[in-house]
């Protein structure tokens, strides 16, 4: 029989992620070849020895034995509960436990926000450099990324007037990423209202990532969009994987405040496929009140002497000590976007760096280009890994940026 290979679906043309793409396949191999690979390209606290609380651990154990079955489409009551308390603690007044989805991570929630909304050529706003899985899942879903700069010479911060100017009559909402995932930006309070001030006119929604709201740095104020929007519907995303340090517990959520009058349709088709999932994780939903309420040890981390604190200084003077790489301190988040200095290198190719710093000394970065931005001459690394080896990683890069000068 003449068998053909399988065919894919043509929709994922549009599609990458390239921060588990090819460069990582290539660490992997070597990794079994017996090399020591210095892995930076993801946001994973667990793989550099950061613990989840235990109590977070305890909570979960506790409840295994009442987790065995399906439980309500959008999430266990008091994890929906403890979310609602969160939101009205910061000022967020009008959100209630219904208005609340969990899911599998931020992740899955993205995806069920994009596809209760998009028809094909629905255009969503998202910012340059992004976190690619928003601008996947609004390809997958059918719809169009419109890309906003948050471009380096602006400290990496949104233009509202470009913004503005984006808008047509087929963009349907707009992303913000705030800590921002890759550039560690913060976004202050006017530029946020001026940003609130367009959607609100438009009728766009807002999709507020706010997955790293608590990892700030300098004592910069982090300000929620839901505190903000009243004329239009929001949508904030959060979850345990970062500020919780449980990545594998895989669980997220969304909760909707503003304008839900005219957003009752929308609100139903996100049930409805929450419902076709049946429910997310129930362990791991089975942490959030606990992890919520209290005391929040990621203070201690990014305060100074705290272990990120320490992490991202040793990023910060890797870069000043550097001949090469320049930096806009990141003021949040656990990310720098480190930019290569176009003087020595006029057509520096951000792919062919990380390919020659993994193969030559075995360090694995993200480059820029992974992140939707139009250049080739910037980075990601995680800010994870402890001072010594960030010490390594940065002497190792100056040797590969050396030898492209020669
Ligand atoms: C900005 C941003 N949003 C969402 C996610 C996904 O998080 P989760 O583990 O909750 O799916 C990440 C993970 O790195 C992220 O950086």
């Amino acid at each position: 029989m003449n068998k053909k290979p399988i065919r894919t679906n043509s929709i994922l043309e549009d599609v990458r992620y390239e921060i588990r793409g090819e460069l990582a396949h290539r660490a992997h191999e070597m990794e079994r070849q017996g090399y020591e690979i210095i892995s930076l390209n993801i946001g994973n606290p667990g793989l550099f020895g950061y613990r989840t609380p235990e109590t977070m651990r305890l909570a979960m154990i506790e409840n295994l034995g009442q987790s065995e079955a399906y439980c309500h489409q959008k999430g266990i009551f008091p994890a929906r509960e403890a979310v609602v308390m969160q939101q009205q603690d910061r000022g967020v007044m009008d959100v209630s436990a219904d208005h609340v989805f969990m899911g599998n991570g931020v992740s899955e929630c993205i995806d069920l926000v994009l596809r209760a909304l998009l028809n094909s050529g629905d255009e969503i706003l998202l910012p340059s450099p992004d976190y690619p899985l928003w601008s996947a899942s609004v390809s997958l879903n059918h719809g169009t990324p419109v890309y906003y700069g948050c471009r380096p010479d602006r400290g990496f911060l949104p233009d509202p007037d470009e913004i503005q100017a984006l808008v047509t009559p087929r963009t349907r909402g707009i992303v913000l990423i705030n800590p921002n995932n890759p550039t560690g930006a913060v976004y202050p309070r006017e530029l946020l209202a001026a940003l609130v001030a367009i959607a609100e006119e438009n009728q766009l929604i807002v999709f507020a990532d706010e997955i790293y709201d608590q990892m700030l740095f300098d004592g910069v104020e982090h300000v929620p969009l839901a505190t903000l929007v009243h004329d239009t519907l929001c949508a904030t995303f959060n979850g345990l994987s970062k500020i919780y340090r449980a990545c594998g517990y895989r669980v997220g959520w969304v909760s909707f405040n503003g304008d839900r009058e005219h957003a009752a349709d929308y609100l139903h088709a996100v049930e409805l496929l929450a419902s076709l999932r049946l429910c997310a994780n129930v362990p791991g939903q089975w942490a959030v009140q606990t992890a919520l309420g209290g005391h929040q040890s990621i203070a201690q981390l990014t305060a100074p002497g705290g272990r990120l604190y320490q992490s991202r200084q040793a990023i910060i003077d890797g870069v000043e000590a550097s001949d090469f790489l320049e930096l806009q301190r990141p003021e949040g988040a656990m990310y720098a976007f480190p930019k290569v200095n176009a003087d020595h290198f006029p057509d520096f190719d951000d792919q062919a760096f990380a390919l020659e710093l993994l193969e030559k000394q075995h360090v694995l970065i993200a480059p820029g280009s992974s992140f939707n931005v139009p250049y080739r001459d910037h980075f990601r690394l995680t800010t994870l890994p402890d001072n010594r080896t960030i010490a390594a990683v940065f002497e190792r890069m100056e040797h590969v940026l050396e030898s492209f000068t020669a």
